[in-house]
């Protein structure tokens, strides 16, 4: 594990997902659910493949997979216990939800020939590790797939509001852990293919997938945005009534000096999916 990762960053990231995994599959109106779709589209699930889903969540992947495998198996893990018993309560029954972390599975090596990774990568604690993993436990020839946000395609609306979080961070007297930059640059074209590269597997393919859309007003954009990462969560939570009144004015305000009002609460999720064989 990397010494520079924190007890307390991982606890606090649990926490988050713990927190929003009610939310979680309605975010956005959906849009976990449509990467999810597409992340298994490209990974292209082959009937009796055995499949490991890493940062599983409520299961989304696995659950796409598991039909697509028949009579082949998923499993899912993660360290979130209240995303993991969504993941359960929806049925597949070739699918199986276990507490693990990413950097330490239990299995064989050569036990599964497909592992997805579907949003996970740059929130674990040791994304190395974390590959290394998934290389050990894939037979020659498996694959790797992976979905990570793209923070380069986000609008100048978004680049304001998360500019803007450290500095509201600071005024509130709250000291918030948080993981390097270079987690930010994960989903770029230039470094995700690379990372997989490095971890010894051949990219096939590379994809991405962009969408976006707009809020009607701060206070449905300030709902978005809790559910966009810890830092915005934790620190729109932490506000109380007055101070999230205050917030909202001054995204209001943000967003008007963007100029063009078409710019105003516009946001994109954009992704990059890329897909390796193991060497
Ligand atoms: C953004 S969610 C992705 C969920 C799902 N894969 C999807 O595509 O919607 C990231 C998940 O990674 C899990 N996670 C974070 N660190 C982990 C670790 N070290 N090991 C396993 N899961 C982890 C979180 O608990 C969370 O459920």
């Amino acid at each position: 594990m990397d010494p520079d990762i924190s007890d307390e960053m991982i606890d606090h990231l649990v926490d988050f997902f713990d927190r929003i995994a009610p939310s979680y599959d309605s975010w956005a109106g959906g849009q976990h659910e449509r990467v999810a779709a597409r992340l298994v589209d490209v990974a292209a699930p082959q009937k009796g493949e055995h499949v490991l889903d890493v940062g599983t969540g409520t299961g989304l992947v696995a659950h796409l997979v598991a039909p697509r495998v028949t009579p082949g198996s998923v499993i899912g893990i993660d360290l979130s216990d209240n995303m993991l018993a969504i993941a359960r309560s929806k049925r597949s029954k070739n699918v199986q939800f276990l507490g693990m972390a990413a950097e330490r599975l239990v299995f064989k090596p050569e036990t599964f020939d497909l592992v997805t990774m579907g949003e996970a990568l740059a929130y674990l604690g040791d994304p190395t590790d974390a590959l290394a993993e998934a290389q050990r436990v894939l037979r020659t020839g498996g694959r790797l797939a992976v979905s990570n946000q793209r923070r380069s395609l986000s609008t100048r609306a978004q680049d304001l509001f998360f500019q803007g979080l450290a500095p509201l961070a600071r005024r509130h007297y709250l000291s918030l852990p948080r993981y390097s930059s270079e987690r930010a640059r994960f989903g770029e074209p230039n470094v995700l293919p690379q990372l997989l590269d490095g971890a010894g597997f051949e990219v096939t393919r590379v994809t991405e997938m962009v969408t976006g859309g707009r809020t009607r007003d701060a206070k449905e954009w300030t709902d978005l945005m809790a559910g966009a990462g810890p830092l915005p969560n934790t620190l729109i939570r932490a506000l109380g009534p007055r101070y999230r009144d205050e917030l909202e004015a001054e995204i209001e305000s943000a967003m008007e000096s963007l100029g063009d009002p078409d710019d105003a609460f516009r946001y994109h999720h954009s992704y990059l999916i890329a897909v390796g064989r193991k060497r």
